[in-house]
């Protein structure tokens, strides 16, 4: 079949029953008639789509291992080539995810170290603004900085100022490729990947981008292996050197340099975009809520006051501010439709069975936009996550950041980096929109798989 043929049948196949803008919305639509586990053909694929809190429940916690492979996607597995964490699956993913997530906990995560570089890259973030000098600005560059810098410190133990070049060509790599993997056609690659060699533009930016951060990567490691003390690794290219060196007679290791220069990709593939749209979306909805803005701003001069840098100490006393960061989260639903998982077996669910290797779609929507768990669940509300008397209050629901063995493995990162940029930016600015209140526009541009604010701009005024 010739490529436009293909292409055809493609996009008819893909567009007869999903808007590919709002995949989400369809698939919701679609569970309305056909119950919460059903079977959608993207493309010439089958895929099984999950719905609701149960379903979804039941395949990634209950479940759990039966759901923890990773779901194809042609596009990253060509860049990547099966290695790093976020696109492989079995015994690699396993031992990468484990040293990873025991890498993190190493560096402090949770503890004061990694605190007081997220705390550092905060006041970073709020001279940045004070420059802007209370005029209109579109913080999207400087909030996408920020983030950034956090995964280069864990990764490199380095941050970079905000004009340095080398950082600003690494984010530009990054928001190219994650521009490319969430663009329309893509989804069409991913679901027709013959069409790839006949279409190779995007994809070659893409491996582009990948070499260009493969070769840094390679730079740093070199460095690292030259001044390296396996008593005291200061950051993830070291504990992962150390733990190559320990593996190095094992001809099944998984801890090799390719393994390492991917991993690092990854981390800043997941944990860079992520958390900026978060960040910026967060801005958004607190200029269209001036009053949740205030409650907040109460909160941080109650318990935190003008002059120290807040800490996650004070989260557990500002119930109000942690029940916001959680409503910004379920709100904007960020990756509506969760990563592709893929059954590990041939699975009996639900008196389905799912045969080995299939693509699983858990709507995540679902689940944040419950209307049982969230009364009203359209309207941001950080009641939602508040008692009757005022406390902080944990839903299970809660799933942006997805759940069971493949769960997001920055989760503690990110909502360290929410909660200490959030606070920091309200404790320095109060925020000014540019238009009537009223007229500012809240309602996401689906972009792919992930959901982003419209383009806004607002003043930080010094307080
Ligand atoms: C607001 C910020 C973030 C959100 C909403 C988020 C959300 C998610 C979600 C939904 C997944 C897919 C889970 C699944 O497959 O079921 C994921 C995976 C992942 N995230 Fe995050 N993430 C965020 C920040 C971060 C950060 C800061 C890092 C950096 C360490 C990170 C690293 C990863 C990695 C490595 C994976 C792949 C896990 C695997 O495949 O086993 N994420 N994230």
């Amino acid at each position: 079949m010739g490529p436009v043929a293909l292409l055809v049948l493609c996009l008819s196949c893909l567009l007869l029953l999903l808007d590919v803008k709002n995949i989400s919305k369809s698939l919701s639509n679609l569970s309305k008639i056909y119950g919460p586990v059903f079977t959608v053909y993207f493309g010439m694929k089958p895929m099984v789509v999950l719905h609701g809190y149960e379903a979804i429940k039941e395949a990634l916690i209950d479940k759990g291992k039966e759901f923890s492979g990773r779901g194809s996607f042609p596009v990253a597995e060509k860049a990547n080539q099966g290695f790093g964490i976020l696109f492989s699956s079995g015994k690699r993913w396993k031992e990468i995810r484990r040293f990873s997530l025991m890498t993190l906990r190493n560096l402090g995560v949770g503890k004061r170290n990694i605190e007081d570089r997220v705390q550092e890259e905060a006041r970073c973030l709020v001279e940045e603004l004070r420059k802007t000098n209370a005029s209109p600005c579109d913080p999207t560059f400087i909030l996408g900085c920020a983030p950034c810098n956090v995964i280069c410190s864990i990764i490199f133990q380095k941050r970079f100022d905000y004009k340095d070049k080398v950082f600003l060509n690494i984010m530009e790599r990054f928001n190219e490729n994650v521009k490319i993997l969430s663009s329309p056609w893509i989804q069409i690659y991913n679901n027709c990947p013959a069409l790839l060699d006949y279409f190779p533009g995007s994809q070659n930016k893409i491996f582009k981008n990948v070499d260009f951060i493969k070769s840094y990567v390679t730079e740093k490691t070199k460095e690292h292996q030259a001044s390296l003390d396996i008593h005291n690794p200061r950051d993830f290219i070291d504990y992962f050197l150390i733990k190559m060196e320990q593996e190095k007679h094992n001809p099944h290791g998984e801890f090799t340099i390719d393994n390492l220069t991917i991993t690092v990709s990854d981390f800043f593939g997941a944990g860079t975009e992520t958390t900026s749209t978060t960040l910026r979306y967060a801005l958004l909805l607190l200029l269209k809520h001036p009053e949740v803005s205030a409650k907040v701003q109460e909160e941080i001069d109650r318990v935190v006051g003008r002059e120290r840098s807040p800490c996650m100490q004070d989260r557990s006393h500002m119930p109000y501010t942690d029940a916001m960061v959680h409503e910004v989260q379920r709100y904007i639903d960020l990756l509506p439709t969760n990563l592709p998982h893929a059954v590990t077996c041939d699975v009996n669910f639900r008196n389905y069975l799912i045969p080995k290797g299939t693509t699983i779609i858990t709507n995540l929507t679902s689940v944040l936009r419950d209307d049982k768990e969230f009364p009203n669940p359209e309207k941001f509300d950080p009641g939602h996550f508040l008692d009757e008397g005022g406390n902080f209050k944990k839903s299970d629901y809660f799933m942006a950041f997805s759940a069971g063995k493949r769960m997001c493995v920055g989760e503690g990162l990110a909502r360290m980096e929410l909660f200490l940029f959030l606070t920091t930016i309200l404790q320095k600015f109060t925020l000014k929109a540019v238009v009537d209140v009223k007229d500012l526009d809240v309602t996401p541009v689906m972009n792919g798989f992930t959901s982003v604010p419209p383009p806004y701009q607002l003043c930080f005024i010094p307080v």
